[in-house]
């Protein structure tokens, strides 16, 4: 465990802001399904939907806030007085349960969507946090479009949310428009003025339009001291997605010689959840895809086959194992090294008489490589058949 000062808090959205992926929606029982095992991957926070949006996300709420006990279940809200309660009712059974107001605070937002002034938004936002207090003393309140936003005016809102009664400030890249250390500077700019900052945690939330939210993301807590992320399994999100909650943990995790944070995730659950997330989604996982892609561990070149086959360190910077797999994997192909099919051969348990015998063999399996794209078990079982042994001069 870890103190509050130096946790790093996981703010999980992928059945809210992930289930905005277009095509990616999910009944009420896998959103049960997948918030029980997000609950045993041991994320800090499940935004478990947005009670006012349909019937049906309101009642998913409130069957996921009866069945968890350890992570705070949370409820979206727009800034007003309807979406604030009917958030509060669908979190109610919840022992631990947060309300997430949001109100854009962008000029283009303001003017163009909400059609609204400054100071009506700031009133706005205070009403929310007002009427939230009512159900929970867990409140956090989102600046929506808060990169694009004026940082002086951000000073005013934010300041009013926390003296009404915010506990989580939250900044979002909500169009994926910032670069990294600009977003760090952005972040820590509006802690070092909003005079009360230290009375909240602030959380970063970021998209991933220009394939940057985990990068922006750890900006925002290494230089601009946000202590929580808002995340989703697979990137799940509206367009691009959001930042990878499995990307952004072995990120902390692997440096925490850098971070020094601590996350309480139980990382071997990562792939298992990556892989419900996938299952139930029908969104299919990039090979390439960092930590949980089926590729992540595996190692198709001769020369860092063998590195790894004697040191894993050489080409590996965490373990297949930590984050679920049960082991990382030589991929035998037209690349691979005489070490790793020696490997393999052991494995499969294939008796050999001589070291001549697996060189043999070797060269029959760098012939059959060349002709086939995918090398299985059997095709390496059956260079050693006695029909396919050449007799020796
Ligand atoms: O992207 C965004 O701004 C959001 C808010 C509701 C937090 O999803
Ligand atoms: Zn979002």
């Amino acid at each position: 465990m870890t103190t509050a000062r130096d946790k790093l808090f996981i703010f999980d959205t992928t059945l809210r802001d992930g289930e905005q992926s277009p095509g990616a929606s999910m009944s009420p029982q896998d959103k049960l399904r997948i918030a029980k095992q997000l609950e045993f991957l041991g994320v800090d926070v499940i935004e478990a939907g947005f009670a006012a949006a349909s019937p049906g996300d309101f009642e998913s709420i409130c069957a996921i806030s009866k069945v968890i006990r350890n992570s705070t279940v949370c409820s979206l809200a727009r800034a007003n007085p309807s979406d604030v309660r009917k958030a509060g009712e669908a979190i109610a059974a919840a022992p631990r349960r947060r309300i997430h107001t949001f109100i854009a605070t962008s000029p283009l937002h303001m003017e163009k969507k909400l059609n609204m002034t400054p100071e009506q938004v700031i009133s706005r936002a205070v009403e929310a946090i007002c009427i939230a207090k009512e159900y929970t003393d867990d409140i956090e309140f989102s600046c929506e479009d808060a990169s694009r936003s004026q940082p002086e005016f951000l000073y005013r809102i934010i300041e009013a949310a926390i003296r009404e009664g915010a506990t989580t400030i939250n900044i979002p890249d909500t169009v994926g428009y910032a670069v990294p250390s600009e977003f760090g500077a952005f972040v820590r700019d509006l802690r070092e003025h909003v005079y009360n900052s230290d009375q909240a945690v602030w959380s970063v939330h970021c998209h991933n339009d220009l394939g940057l939210a985990v990068a922006n993301s750890l900006s925002g807590v290494i230089h601009g001291g946000a202590r929580q992320i808002e995340c989703s399994i697979n990137g799940l999100g509206e367009r691009a997605g959001n930042c990878a909650l499995e990307e952004v943990v072995m990120a902390v995790k692997t440096r925490n010689d850098f971070f020094k944070l601590g996350v309480d995730i139980n990382t071997r659950q990562l792939v298992p959840t990556s892989k419900l997330v996938s299952s139930v989604t029908g969104f299919p996982i990039q090979p390439n895809k960092a930590v949980v892609g089926s590729n992540a561990f595996s190692h198709a070149s001769g020369i860092h086959q063998d590195g790894v086959i004697k040191h894993r360190e050489t080409y590996e910077i965490m373990t297949a194992e930590d984050v679920g797999w049960t082991s990382n994997r030589m991929v035998l192909g037209k690349l691979s090294g005489r070490s790793a099919f020696r490997q393999r051969v052991r494995e499969l348990g294939i008796p050999t008489k001589s070291e001549a015998e697996i060189d043999d063999a070797f060269a029959r399996f760098k012939d059959l490589a060349d002709r086939k794209v995918q090398i299985f078990d059997e095709d390496i079982q059956s260079l050693f058949d006695a029909k396919n042994i050449q007799p020796q001069e």
